[in-house]
Protein backbone atom coordinates (compact mmCIF):
# COMPACT_ATOMS: atom_id res chain seq x y z
CA UNK A 1 0.00 0.00 0.00
CA UNK A 2 1.33 3.14 -1.19
CA UNK A 3 2.37 5.44 2.06
CA UNK A 4 0.92 8.92 1.43
CA UNK A 5 1.59 10.34 5.16
CA UNK A 6 3.52 14.04 5.85
CA UNK A 7 5.96 11.87 6.40
CA UNK A 8 6.59 9.66 3.93
CA UNK A 9 10.23 11.00 2.87
CA UNK A 10 11.74 10.63 5.98
CA UNK A 11 10.17 7.13 6.71
CA UNK A 12 11.19 6.11 3.59
CA UNK A 13 15.11 7.60 4.18
CA UNK A 14 15.47 6.32 7.86
CA UNK A 15 14.18 2.93 6.10
CA UNK A 16 16.50 2.45 3.16
CA UNK A 17 19.54 3.70 5.20
CA UNK A 18 19.13 1.16 7.96
CA UNK A 19 19.03 -1.55 4.86
CA UNK A 20 22.86 -1.13 4.40
CA UNK A 21 23.54 -2.69 7.80
CA UNK A 22 22.54 -6.30 6.33
CA UNK A 23 25.26 -8.39 4.89
CA UNK A 24 25.54 -11.90 2.90
CA UNK A 25 25.69 -14.66 4.99
CA UNK A 26 23.32 -13.35 7.78
CA UNK A 27 19.93 -13.75 9.42
CA UNK A 28 17.56 -10.59 10.07
CA UNK A 29 14.40 -10.10 12.02
CA UNK A 30 12.22 -8.10 9.70
CA UNK A 31 9.67 -5.70 11.54
CA UNK A 32 6.32 -4.31 10.65
CA UNK A 33 5.15 -0.65 9.36
CA UNK A 34 5.18 1.36 6.96
CA UNK A 35 8.77 2.45 7.42
CA UNK A 36 10.53 -1.10 7.58
CA UNK A 37 8.52 -1.59 4.65
CA UNK A 38 11.25 0.76 2.79
CA UNK A 39 13.54 -1.44 4.63
CA UNK A 40 12.12 -4.57 3.35
CA UNK A 41 11.54 -3.58 -0.17
CA UNK A 42 15.12 -2.10 -0.57
CA UNK A 43 16.81 -5.14 0.86
CA UNK A 44 14.89 -6.90 -2.00
CA UNK A 45 16.21 -4.62 -4.29
CA UNK A 46 20.00 -5.54 -3.07
CA UNK A 47 18.82 -9.25 -3.73
CA UNK A 48 18.14 -8.63 -7.20
CA UNK A 49 20.75 -6.31 -7.85
CA UNK A 50 23.84 -6.63 -5.70
CA UNK A 51 22.84 -10.90 -5.23
CA UNK A 52 22.58 -9.84 -1.43
CA UNK A 53 22.16 -13.45 -0.04
CA UNK A 54 20.68 -13.30 3.31
CA UNK A 55 17.50 -14.67 5.32
CA UNK A 56 15.30 -12.95 7.11
CA UNK A 57 12.65 -13.78 9.92
CA UNK A 58 9.10 -11.79 9.51
CA UNK A 59 7.33 -10.45 12.60
CA UNK A 60 3.89 -10.69 11.20
CA UNK A 61 1.87 -11.72 8.06
CA UNK A 62 2.32 -7.93 6.64
CA UNK A 63 6.08 -8.52 7.04
CA UNK A 64 6.31 -12.05 5.58
CA UNK A 65 4.18 -10.88 2.72
CA UNK A 66 5.79 -7.91 1.70
CA UNK A 67 9.23 -9.63 2.14
CA UNK A 68 8.09 -12.61 -0.64
CA UNK A 69 6.93 -10.36 -2.92
CA UNK A 70 10.37 -8.53 -2.61
CA UNK A 71 12.13 -11.87 -3.42
CA UNK A 72 13.44 -12.04 0.17
CA UNK A 73 14.38 -15.95 1.25
CA UNK A 74 12.72 -16.35 4.66
CA UNK A 75 13.44 -18.95 8.11
CA UNK A 76 11.60 -19.10 11.08
CA UNK A 77 12.98 -18.80 14.74
CA UNK A 78 13.04 -22.69 14.89
CA UNK A 79 15.68 -23.06 12.06
CA UNK A 80 17.45 -20.10 12.91
CA UNK A 81 16.93 -19.48 16.77
CA UNK A 82 19.73 -16.71 16.53
CA UNK A 83 19.81 -13.35 14.61
CA UNK A 84 22.45 -11.38 13.86
CA UNK A 85 20.15 -8.17 13.46
CA UNK A 86 16.55 -7.28 13.66
CA UNK A 87 15.13 -4.18 12.03
CA UNK A 88 11.72 -2.58 13.09
CA UNK A 89 9.33 0.69 13.32
CA UNK A 90 8.47 1.99 16.53
CA UNK A 91 5.23 4.17 17.71
CA UNK A 92 7.69 6.62 20.54
CA UNK A 93 11.24 6.78 21.40
CA UNK A 94 12.48 8.17 24.13
CA UNK A 95 15.60 9.91 25.03
CA UNK A 96 16.94 6.98 26.86
CA UNK A 97 16.19 4.77 23.84
CA UNK A 98 12.86 3.01 26.09
CA UNK A 99 10.42 2.09 22.64
CA UNK A 100 6.51 1.94 22.78
CA UNK A 101 5.42 -0.45 19.58
CA UNK A 102 2.16 -2.38 18.57
CA UNK A 103 0.45 0.42 16.59
CA UNK A 104 -0.25 -2.72 14.01
CA UNK A 105 -0.40 -5.31 17.09
CA UNK A 106 2.39 -6.95 15.93
CA UNK A 107 4.63 -5.88 19.03
CA UNK A 108 4.26 -9.63 20.47
CA UNK A 109 6.21 -11.18 17.48
CA UNK A 110 8.21 -7.95 17.34
CA UNK A 111 9.62 -8.30 20.71
CA UNK A 112 10.26 -12.01 20.31
CA UNK A 113 11.83 -11.65 17.20
CA UNK A 114 14.10 -8.52 18.36
CA UNK A 115 15.17 -10.01 21.71
CA UNK A 116 16.55 -13.23 19.63
CA UNK A 117 18.56 -11.05 17.87
CA UNK A 118 22.50 -9.55 18.68
CA UNK A 119 21.92 -5.86 17.36
CA UNK A 120 18.52 -4.33 17.63
CA UNK A 121 17.90 -1.53 15.20
CA UNK A 122 14.98 1.01 15.25
CA UNK A 123 13.86 3.27 12.17
CA UNK A 124 11.53 6.27 12.05
CA UNK A 125 11.31 9.86 11.51
CA UNK A 126 11.58 12.48 13.55
CA UNK A 127 7.91 12.20 15.17
CA UNK A 128 8.25 9.48 16.87
CA UNK A 129 11.17 10.85 18.80
CA UNK A 130 10.23 12.61 22.83
CA UNK A 131 11.98 13.25 25.60
CA UNK A 132 9.31 10.94 27.38
CA UNK A 133 6.71 8.22 26.07
CA UNK A 134 3.57 8.71 26.42
CA UNK A 135 1.95 6.88 23.47
CA UNK A 136 -1.00 4.19 24.90
CA UNK A 137 0.79 1.09 25.76
CA UNK A 138 -0.11 -1.89 23.36
CA UNK A 139 -1.23 -4.34 25.68
CA UNK A 140 -2.12 -7.75 23.72
CA UNK A 141 -4.49 -10.27 25.86
CA UNK A 142 -5.73 -13.27 25.82
CA UNK A 143 -9.69 -12.79 24.86
CA UNK A 144 -10.27 -14.98 27.80
CA UNK A 145 -8.84 -12.90 30.12
CA UNK A 146 -10.11 -9.54 29.14
CA UNK A 147 -11.96 -8.26 31.76
CA UNK A 148 -9.24 -9.35 34.39
CA UNK A 149 -6.72 -7.57 32.31
CA UNK A 150 -8.79 -4.36 31.93
CA UNK A 151 -9.38 -4.26 35.85
CA UNK A 152 -5.73 -4.90 36.52
CA UNK A 153 -4.73 -2.00 34.18
CA UNK A 154 -6.93 0.16 35.81
CA UNK A 155 -5.68 -0.49 38.60
CA UNK A 156 -2.19 0.29 37.90
CA UNK A 157 -3.82 3.73 36.51
CA UNK A 158 -4.26 3.01 32.92
CA UNK A 159 -6.95 3.95 30.79
CA UNK A 160 -7.41 0.54 28.60
CA UNK A 161 -9.11 0.83 25.70
CA UNK A 162 -10.06 -2.32 23.39
CA UNK A 163 -8.68 -1.53 19.91
CA UNK A 164 -11.32 -2.34 17.28
CA UNK A 165 -11.57 -3.17 13.56
CA UNK A 166 -11.99 -0.34 11.02
CA UNK A 167 -13.41 -2.88 8.50
CA UNK A 168 -14.92 -5.24 11.10
CA UNK A 169 -17.25 -5.20 13.81
CA UNK A 170 -15.57 -5.92 17.34
CA UNK A 171 -12.19 -6.04 18.54
CA UNK A 172 -8.85 -6.66 16.19
CA UNK A 173 -7.33 -9.96 16.38
CA UNK A 174 -4.04 -10.04 16.41
CA UNK A 175 -1.73 -12.82 14.05
CA UNK A 176 -1.85 -14.83 17.23
CA UNK A 177 -5.64 -15.09 17.66
CA UNK A 178 -5.55 -12.09 20.74
CA UNK A 179 -7.11 -8.75 21.41
CA UNK A 180 -5.29 -5.97 21.50
CA UNK A 181 -5.98 -2.83 24.79
CA UNK A 182 -4.51 0.41 24.25
CA UNK A 183 -3.62 1.85 27.83
CA UNK A 184 -3.13 5.49 28.20
CA UNK A 185 -0.88 6.22 31.09
CA UNK A 186 -0.31 9.68 30.63
CA UNK A 187 3.74 10.82 30.70
CA UNK A 188 5.24 7.05 31.42
CA UNK A 189 8.05 8.49 34.21
CA UNK A 190 9.29 4.89 34.56
CA UNK A 191 8.83 2.39 31.49
CA UNK A 192 10.96 0.04 33.00
CA UNK A 193 8.91 -0.01 36.21
CA UNK A 194 5.14 0.07 34.22
CA UNK A 195 6.33 -2.71 31.97
CA UNK A 196 7.69 -5.31 35.12
CA UNK A 197 3.66 -4.36 36.44
CA UNK A 198 2.01 -4.87 33.00
CA UNK A 199 3.79 -8.90 32.18
CA UNK A 200 2.99 -10.43 35.59
CA UNK A 201 -0.82 -9.84 35.37
CA UNK A 202 -2.61 -13.34 34.06
CA UNK A 203 -3.99 -13.52 30.47
CA UNK A 204 -1.10 -10.59 29.23
CA UNK A 205 0.73 -11.99 26.83
CA UNK A 206 2.99 -9.26 25.62
CA UNK A 207 3.07 -5.15 26.25
CA UNK A 208 4.41 -2.94 23.44
CA UNK A 209 7.47 -1.25 25.92
CA UNK A 210 10.62 -2.04 24.58
CA UNK A 211 14.42 -1.94 26.85
CA UNK A 212 16.58 -3.85 24.07
CA UNK A 213 16.91 -1.14 21.15
CA UNK A 214 21.04 -0.99 20.28
CA UNK A 215 20.26 1.62 17.49
CA UNK A 216 17.82 4.61 16.45
CA UNK A 217 17.73 5.07 12.81
CA UNK A 218 15.96 8.88 13.00
CA UNK A 219 15.44 10.64 10.26
CA UNK A 220 15.44 14.62 10.71
CA UNK A 221 15.43 16.99 8.22
CA UNK A 222 19.01 17.45 7.90
CA UNK A 223 19.54 13.47 7.09
CA UNK A 224 19.07 10.31 8.88
CA UNK A 225 20.91 10.58 12.51
CA UNK A 226 22.07 7.52 14.14
CA UNK A 227 21.73 7.51 17.58
CA UNK A 228 23.40 4.77 19.86
CA UNK A 229 22.55 3.37 23.25
CA UNK A 230 25.19 4.68 25.76
CA UNK A 231 27.41 1.86 27.76
C1 LIG B 1 3.71 -2.76 14.65
O1 LIG B 1 2.94 -3.37 15.61
C2 LIG B 1 4.38 -1.56 15.25
O2 LIG B 1 5.21 -1.89 16.31
C3 LIG B 1 5.11 -0.81 14.17
O3 LIG B 1 6.43 -1.22 14.07
C4 LIG B 1 4.99 0.64 14.47
O4 LIG B 1 3.61 0.95 14.60
C5 LIG B 1 5.63 1.51 13.40
O5 LIG B 1 4.81 1.69 12.30
P1 LIG B 1 5.06 2.81 11.22
O6 LIG B 1 6.46 2.63 10.74
O7 LIG B 1 4.03 2.50 10.15
O8 LIG B 1 4.81 4.13 11.86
Amino acid sequence: MKDVSANANAKKAAGEDAADLVKSGMVVGLGTGSTVAWTIKRLGERVKEDGLDFYGVPTSFQAEDLAIASGIRLTTLNQHPQLDLAIDGADQVDANLFVIKGGGAAHTREKVVSCSAKRFVIVADESKFVEKLSWPVPVEVLPFAAKLVERRLIDLGGRPALRLGKMKDGPVITDNGNFVMDTDFGVIVDPKGLAAKISPIPGVVEHGIFDNLDELYLARASGVEIIKRRG
